[in-house]
């Protein structure tokens, strides 16, 4: 049999305690293990940010990282972020501007762009100025630039903009 090993993971608020095989994944605990099939295998090798969940307030993609990597850490799925009856803000703009067609790659882009906004406003640097010592602003090309990882084959990337503008404030001139 194949050797186990303790790994507690905080997932949405909850203390949970697993046997894993070593080699597994961080997104195969959460949706094999854990049964939170919100999460989504598109490419399982870092390529389409369908996977993205919340560890420790920083988004990753969780096909490319193991379990045990994480003992201990708090990580935070599209389970854990609303509930039907009480949406997170993120999701209820995507309900609002269409952000999204199948919905298959929506967890992930939920989970981004509530960690896009998030570090934009904690002033994380990125490529957009051409210089990582710049601040960054919070506008739609830094959201887009930050967005670039969370692939979408419906192409809903321009609803999905217009629902993180809205979170975040940004007048796009009435634009709907
Ligand atoms: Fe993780 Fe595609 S499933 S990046
Ligand atoms: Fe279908 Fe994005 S809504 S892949």
């Amino acid at each position: 049999s194949v050797p186990t090993m303790p790994v507690t993971l905080k997932v949405n608020g909850r203390t949970r305690e697993l046997e894993l095989d070593p080699r597994v994944t961080l997104l195969d605990a959460l949706r094999e293990h854990l049964s939170l099939t919100g999460t989504k295998k598109g490419c399982d090798h870092g390529q389409c940010g369908a996977c993205t969940v919340i560890v420790n307030g920083r988004r990753i993609n969780s096909c490319l990282t193991l379990a045990a990597m994480h003992d201990g850490d708090a990580v935070t799925t599209i389970e854990g972020l609303g509930t039907p009856d009480k949406l997170h803000p993120m999701q209820a703009a995507f309900v609002k501007h269409d952000g999204y067609q199948c919905g298959y790659c929506t967890p992930g882009q939920i989970c981004s762009a509530v960690s896009t906004i998030a570090e934009i406003k904690e002033g994380i640097p990125s490529h957009v100025s051409g210089d990582l010592t710049v601040k960054p602003q919070m506008t739609v090309t830094e959201m887009r630039e930050r967005m670039s990882g969370n692939i979408c084959r419906c192409g809903a990337y321009s609803n999905i903009i217009d629902a993180m503008s809205e979170v975040a404030g940004i007048d796009q001139g009435g634009v709907d």
